[in-house]
């Protein structure tokens, strides 16, 4: 684990640049040929045709021949929920059988059936079941996570969450970089029924103060009956006081105006989105929202997907992400995510790179150090096991991952010396 590599005989697929690319440069990738990519002390030290590579002489480094691989920038899962106590398939047959995401939170299941698991889990077993879906990302190829606290909703437990989230990112050696949001605007807890203005009340006066630090963005379930646009302009703008980045589960269930609260909070991203109105895609392309779509909850749920299309046509800057959480969408998987977006959502195999990696890190606020292969950014990448990037939706649902790099270590390889490609 000395965090210096050469990757030889690598086809380099990347989106440059430090900031988020919206409307058609979603599009535009650099692709090198016959390259090599240098990886000194975990950043990216050289890039470009192996004639002209060379290393420094005072360090040693593990060497890799791509033989001819796609090797891309690590992907960036921006949104997900990846820390909860228990699961809920129960939910997911009622959710077949016919009842809808919100009928069943009405009557008390849904994320409160894993706010009641997760106040009982401990820090141990929650920190372990999380490693395990690291473990399951890290396969996929992703080297940025973000992870979201809200299945707390009492101080005590949205601390006891977060600090399973800080402790994950800091295990030695982890497989990739962790960025922490607080989501104490989840839901409104049962203790708190039918007195949402005091749950608000108790967020901004006791909650916010107390994580701050401990996570880097505050998030909110803006919907209709959960906090709806008036609730969510108090807490975004108490957050951003505070000092958090902002981000919305904005436009998810029905057409709310969260996209357009987005755009006049500032916020850093606004999620979800299917059911955005066409002034929120204005307002978000004008003000610089990267719009975060997650195909796979769409997918899970059985609704449209978000108008990905319209958001690209405004000049937006679109990013993907799994949404892996254990109710509404239990699945990270990234394969089907580029699949889904590729195929349903009508975007591009470029613009589903760009929306997984560049402007992945956008929605974290983390364009200028990761999200492209360039000289200065982390040494974060992923080698395909094909020389053609085309082949990421054409394989539908499957994992094209050979090896995972995290700071110019392999964290994955997968142990197939007979690939035929
Ligand atoms: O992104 N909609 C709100 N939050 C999650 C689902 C959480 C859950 O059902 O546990 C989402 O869809
Ligand atoms: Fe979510």
């Amino acid at each position: 684990m000395n965090k210096n590599i050469i990757i030889k005989n690598a086809t380099v697929v990347t989106p440059l640049g430090k900031t988020p690319k919206g409307g058609d440069s979603m599009g535009d990738l650099q692709v090198i040929e016959n390259a090599t990519v240098i990886v000194t002390d975990g950043i990216i030290s050289f890039v470009g045709s192996s004639v002209d590579a060379c290393t420094p002489a005072d360090y040693t480094y593990t060497v890799i021949d791509a033989a001819s691989r796609v090797v891309l920038p690590g992907f960036v899962d921006s949104h997900t929920h990846l820390i909860f106590g228990g699961f809920r398939p129960d939910e997911f047959g009622w959710r077949l059988n016919g009842e809808t995401y919100m009928e069943i939170m009405q009557r008390g299941g849904g994320i409160q059936s894993t706010v009641n698991a997760t106040r009982s889990a401990t820090i141990g077993e929650l920190q372990e079941k999380g490693q395990w879906f690291i473990d399951k990302m890290s396969e996929m190829g992703v080297t940025t996570v973000e992870a979201k606290s809200g299945y707390g909703l009492d101080t005590a437990s949205e601390l006891k969450m977060l600090d399973v989230i800080n402790n994950l990112a800091k295990v030695p050696n982890q497989k990739l970089n962790i960025v922490a949001t607080f989501l104490g605007a989840h839901a409104v807890p049962t203790e708190y029924k039918g007195r949402t203005a005091d749950y608000v009340d108790l967020l901004i006066r006791e909650m916010i103060p107390a994580v701050k630090g401990k996570a880097e963005f505050f998030d909110i379930f803006t919907e209709k009956n959960v906090f709806e646009i008036e609730d969510s302009r108090k807490l975004l703008n108490a957050a951003k006081e505070a000092g958090f980045k902002l981000k919305l589960h904005a436009d998810e269930i029905v057409t709310l105006g969260g996209a357009e609260l987005a755009a006049e909070t500032g916020a850093v991203s606004a999620d979800h989105l299917l059911h955005v109105s066409d002034v929120g895609i204005k307002r978000m392309a004008q003000e610089g929202v990267v719009a975060t779509l997650l195909p796979l909850t769409a997918f899970s749920l059985r609704e449209p997907y978000a108008p990905a299309r319209k958001f690209i046509e405004a000049g937006a800057a679109v990013a993907l992400a799994t949404d892996l959480n254990p109710g509404s969408c239990f699945s990270g998987s990234i394969p089907l995510t580029i699949a889904l977006a590729c195929i349903y959502m009508h975007m591009s195999v470029e613009e589903t790179i760009t929306a997984l990696t560049l402007n992945g890190a956008a929605a974290l606020g983390k364009a200028n150090e990761i999200g492209t292969i360039e000289p200065g950014k982390k040494g974060d990448l992923i080698m395909l096991e094909f020389p053609n990037y085309r082949m990421l939706p054409y394989y539908v649902g499957m994992n094209c991952v050979n090896t995972t790099i995290h700071q110019g270590n392999i964290v994955y390889s997968r142990k197939t010396h007979n690939n035929p490609f």
